[in-house]
């Protein structure tokens, strides 16, 4: 493990298995209807996407779209927004929104928004993970990997400072690393 974690939170091997078991979710939720729209909210959710995605057995078309997010600081004041909008209408279509956290929910909820004013017929989001004790408001996905506890995490997507996106694994960072 690198000295700036504090400890492995989720091992390759355990996303691997949660994640073919997301996949089967969704199969059996979209079995035998029209073709849903897998949206991947960048950058955090890029890995998993992928990784969900190639698990599916259903047909998934692909779109992308980008939310700002927000320092700490401003969390309690700031709503994030949509910087990157989606290439293609998703008006009237099912949509499955591919999160790689949900923290104060915030994201979720202005997406939700989003989806419903663009027209879709269907929004269900997949999480990797959740953490509760963070919400500031009242958000859940529909299906969540993992629970996690309060503490900052990178890998597998998620970043510090555009940093560790691309670890196969979930790590706890330590704090001296970013408090410093
Ligand atoms: P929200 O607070 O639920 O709106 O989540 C905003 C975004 O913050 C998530 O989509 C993640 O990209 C990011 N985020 C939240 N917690 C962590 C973390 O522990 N590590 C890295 N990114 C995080």
């Amino acid at each position: 493990m690198r000295q700036e974690f504090e400890k492995i939170v989720l091992t390759e091997a355990e996303i691997a298995a949660r994640v073919r078991e997301a996949a089967a979710w969704l199969d059996a939720r979209f079995a035998g209807g029209s073709i849903p729209v897998a949206v991947c909210n960048l950058k955090g959710s890029s890995v998993f996407f992928t990784d969900l995605v190639r698990a599916m057995q259903t047909d998934v078309e692909f779109d992308f779209m980008a939310v700002s997010s927000y320092g700490s600081e401003t969390l309690a004041v700031g709503k994030p927004k949509v910087k990157r909008p989606l290439f293609a209408s998703v008006e009237g279509r099912d949509v499955i929104l591919v999160e790689d956290i949900v923290d104060t929910g915030r994201t979720l909820v202005t997406l939700r928004q989003y989806f419903a004013d663009l027209g879709a017929r269907s929004f269900t989001v997949v999480a990797l993970l959740d953490k509760p004790a963070r919400r500031r408001v009242n958000a859940q996905a529909d299906f969540t990997c993992f629970t996690v506890e309060d503490a900052f995490i990178v890998g597998y997507g998620l970043d510090y400072a555009e940093r560790y996106r691309n670890l196969p694994y979930i790590a706890q960072l330590k704090e001296s690393v970013y408090s410093s």
